[in-house]
């Protein structure tokens, strides 16, 4: 019978790495066709539950129940035969095949003789993009596509495999507005058809537009399990990190000094057009828009790491010329990239080795490294940042998404800079640690820096800023003081058009 019996059930499902417990002995059930939120802090245990689920990783003890049977996946291509598919951040194409090809890698459909009917495979392919109502050329290299449509592909190619259940870790921390959306109505249709979903997020407000139910998970043990409608957002947040959040944006205020950076009409043909701003000592610049509108490529482009067409950038004043990422530190700008595996963080080396890179011009004195020193500031910032890890010589690709990211911050909070270009800075961040992150972005206004945000959480940039200027398509749109910034005004900017907005909303 349907809705009997659920159609995942975890009983006492533990799970130990070397100096760490993931999981510890949880049991909960997922029923079958329900949307189902698993929240918790960065290192809860969320991603190693999922990856036990799909045989990535063994278990150390427990049973996983589907539809009452014990199983044990030993890989994840046997949890895909029997219906259960992931989709994870880092996603499992590859580039230089057509979306086509991906969607049926491993189960092409053959002629006689073993030839592949491609034919057949493109109007598959074709098919499924119809089902899910969405316009992706079936012939166009995967490469060429955006996150959204990746992931997009990605569900396809769990839908061709007949997926039953459909895990999503943080599907939606990369997508704009409008992907997220499209994503949303992709998940309603599925539940539609009977597919279950798992859906990871640190975004609280997101799992109450399309989650049934939440499992919140802390330190690797069940909380609870509730209907979305029985629990406030902050009852969530209490499960989660075990105490009262009262604070969620701890923004001081402070002196605003005088005029440390300032770009005039910066172009970069086709990606910025004559971007003129200044900021100041002591001040949070924020800098709104929806993801493409050139947010990050301004950074970039301040950053030396793209070059500019025109314009010019003084620092103190001076007009300075940045070519390179080496230009922009001698003058004290340090960048904090939206891409954090594959720029910030070297995953084979340890934490210690990792918070300390920036710091070893500094603390190498003729060619010694000051270890003690290194290790007592690496230290203060995994207490800082509640870096989860057994100890400070756990190498990172070992830690949690979310506390690879803090690593990668640390390193940047841990230098010497007095301009700090931050893109998305609590992205893939718990609830807690975005507290912790707040608080540290405050000591460096205090130490009299001047900090620039690119921020997609409206709350975050409303909260923190003392200035908002909103981009759109390459240029400047707006500028908002702090007393009259709303999300409204935001939005509006951004979209460049009223009706846009009220369509959004
Ligand atoms: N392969 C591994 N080897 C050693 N420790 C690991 C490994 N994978 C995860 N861990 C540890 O297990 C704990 C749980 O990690 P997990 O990735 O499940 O957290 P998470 O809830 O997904 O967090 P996030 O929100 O940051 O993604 C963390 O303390 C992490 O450091
Ligand atoms: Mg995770």
């Amino acid at each position: 019978m349907e809705g009997s019996q659920p159609i995942l059930h975890f009983e006492k499902l533990t799970k130990r790495f070397p100096g760490v417990l993931a999981l510890n002995e949880v049991s909960f059930a997922i029923e079958k066709g329900e949307v189902h939120a698993l929240v918790g802090e960065n290192g809860a245990g969320k991603s190693t539950l999922i990856k036990i689920v799909t045989g990535v990783y063994s278990k150390t003890s427990g049973e996983i129940f589907l539809e009452g049977k014990p199983i044990h996946f030993l890989t994840p291509h046997e949890a895909l035969r029997n219906g259960i598919a992931a989709i994870y951040q880092e996603f499992n194409l590859i580039p230089a095949l057509s979306v086509a090809e991906n969607i049926f890698i491993g189960h092409h459909f053959t002629k006689k003789n073993f030839i592949v009917d491609w034919n057949r495979l493109r109007e598959e392919a074709r098919k499924l993009m119809n089902f899910l109502e969405v316009d992706i050329d079936v012939d166009m290299r995967v490469r060429d596509l955006g996150v959204a449509k990746k992931q997009i592909v990605e569900i396809a190619k769990a839908l061709s495999l007949n997926a039953r259940v459909l895990i999503m870790d943080e599907p939606t921390a990369t997508l704009a507005q409008k992907e997220i959306e499209r994503l949303f109505r992709i998940i309603r249709f599925l539940k539609n058809q009977g597919v279950t979903i798992i859906y990871i997020s640190h975004r609280l407000e997101e799992i109450y537009e399309i989650c049934d139910r939440v499992t919140v998970l802390r330190d690797g043990r069940h909380v609870g399990t509730h209907s979305i409608s029985e629990v406030k957002i902050d009852d969530i947040i209490r499960m989660m990190v075990g105490r009262e959040v009262v604070e969620k944006f701890p923004r001081v205020s402070h002196t605003i000094g005088e005029e440390v950076l300032r770009v005039e009409n910066l172009t970069r043909h086709g990606v910025l057009k004559d971007i003129t701003f200044s900021v100041y000592k002591g001040e949070i610049l924020g800098i709104a828009g929806m993801v493409g509108s050139g947010r990050t490529e301004l950074l970039r482009a301040i950053y030396g790491l793209d070059p500019i067409d025109h314009g010019t950038i003084s620092v103190r004043g001076e007009a300075v010329s940045i070519g390179s990422p080496l230009d922009a530190i001698n003058h004290g700008i340090a960048l904090l990239p939206e891409e954090r595996k594959t720029q910030g963080l070297v995953l084979l080396l340890s934490v210690l080795d990792n918070l300390g890179l920036p710091l070893l011009p500094i603390l190498s004195q003729r060619g010694f490294v000051d270890d003690p020193k290194l290790k007592e500031i690496a230290q203060k910032m995994v207490a800082h940042m509640n870096i989860k890890t057994p100890s400070l010589f756990q190498k990172t690709m070992y830690l949690s998404g979310g506390n690879q990211q803090k690593v990668v911050l640390g390193k940047w909070f841990a230098r010497n800079c007095d301009i700090y270009l931050f893109d998305e800075p609590t992205r893939g961040i718990d609830v807690g640690a975005k507290t912790e992150i707040y608080h540290l972005m405050n000591k460096l206004i205090e130490k009299g820096s001047t900090i620039i945000m690119v921020s997609s959480e409206l709350p975050e940039i409303l909260a923190m800023s003392d200035r908002i200027v909103v981009m759109r398509e390459g240029r400047i749109v707006g500028e908002l003081r702090r007393d009259e910034a709303t999300k409204e005004a935001i939005l509006q900017l951004a979209l460049g058009r009223r009706e846009e907005y009220a369509r959004i909303r």
